[in-house]
């Protein structure tokens, strides 16, 4: 077993990153029993936040910036059930950047930490998901350098491909001056807003830009269950609930077939 490293992005913030990262652990997790091991690079640790709440967790001893200083990150897991594992941030995470530049020389060095003490652990789980914040930073290079994927989310609504359209400069970018070597598993739309629609000429400026195959053809709509669980939880007891997580199911099973898709070409080279 060897896990897909899979980034979920977008430069800008409150646009569902964190959202996506979480619920497309849990339904991997928790309905198709693959191991899944989600990585929160969010000082802000609303992934964690999240987890912890959704599954009665009340104390985090340690945190993925303990596990960057002490050079593995095996011991800052906390195992969440059966098939979820979670490596939890917290706001000392803030100091990441200053960590890095005391000491690590080089600019690779620095953005290769994650990938380095992240590699050993693939051979536990099928899928290793990213959370990162909106910003260009050490965070986030970090999170493209150890990943074989990044999912990037298309706010639908917002007739503007901002964030997005950045996220493929960064891609370029990282690619012609460190090797990154990142595919795009496909552009996901997200309504946040309520009454929002998928506003089509978005989308068709999406395809242009991305191809195709690569905008995903399930969309997140805007659901209120997802803000409650912020509060509650992820729960699964009323209709709404149902709804909420088939929505995940769907992108799940879509992001099967781009993954296979993926494999299928690599296997023909
Ligand atoms: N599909 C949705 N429908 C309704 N509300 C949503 C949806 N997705 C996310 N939200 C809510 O929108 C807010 C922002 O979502 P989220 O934290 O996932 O965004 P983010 O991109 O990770 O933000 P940041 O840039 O701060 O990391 C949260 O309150 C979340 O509950
Ligand atoms: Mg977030």
């Amino acid at each position: 077993m060897t896990a897909k490293t899979i980034v979920v992005g977008n430069f800008k913030g409150g646009v569902g990153k964190t959202k996506v990262s979480v619920m497309t652990s849990w339904e991997y997790a928790n309905v198709h029993n693959k191991k899944v091991l989600l990585v929160d690079m969010d000082p802000q640790g609303n992934a964690s936040t999240l987890i912890a709440r959704s599954a009665g967790i009340t104390e985090i001893n340690k945190t993925i910036f303990d596990g960057f200083q002490e050079g593995n990150l095996e011991n800052v897991i906390l195992n969440v059930n059966e098939n979820l594992d979670l490596i939890p941030a917290a706001v000392s995470f803030k100091n990441f950047s200053k960590f890095l530049y005391q000491n690590f020389k080089t600019d690779l060095e620095q953005i290769t930490l994650l990938k380095k003490l992240l590699d050993p652990l693939k051979e536990h789980y099928d899928y290793i998901f990213i959370d990162v914040p909106p910003t260009i930073s050490d965070y986030s290079d970090n999170a493209m350098m150890a990943s074989d994927y990044v999912l990037i989310i298309l706010q639908a609504q917002e007739l503007s491909l901002e964030g997005a359209e950045t996220y493929v400069s960064y891609l370029q970018f990282m690619h012609d001056e460190y090797e990154a070597e990142i595919q795009v598993l496909g552009v996901l739309p997200v309504l946040l807003r309520a009454g929002g629609r998928v506003d089509q000429t978005t989308v068709e400026r999406a395809t242009e830009l991305f191809g195709e195959d690569n905008v995903f053809s399930n969309v997140i709509k805007h659901l209120e269950r997802l803000k409650a669980w912020d509060v509650t939880g992820i729960k699964n007891i009323d209709h709404h609930d149902r709804k909420a997580h088939q929505t995940f199911l769907d992108v799940v099973n879509e992001m099967e077939e781009k993954l296979a898709r993926f494999e299928e070409e690599e296997s023909n080279v």
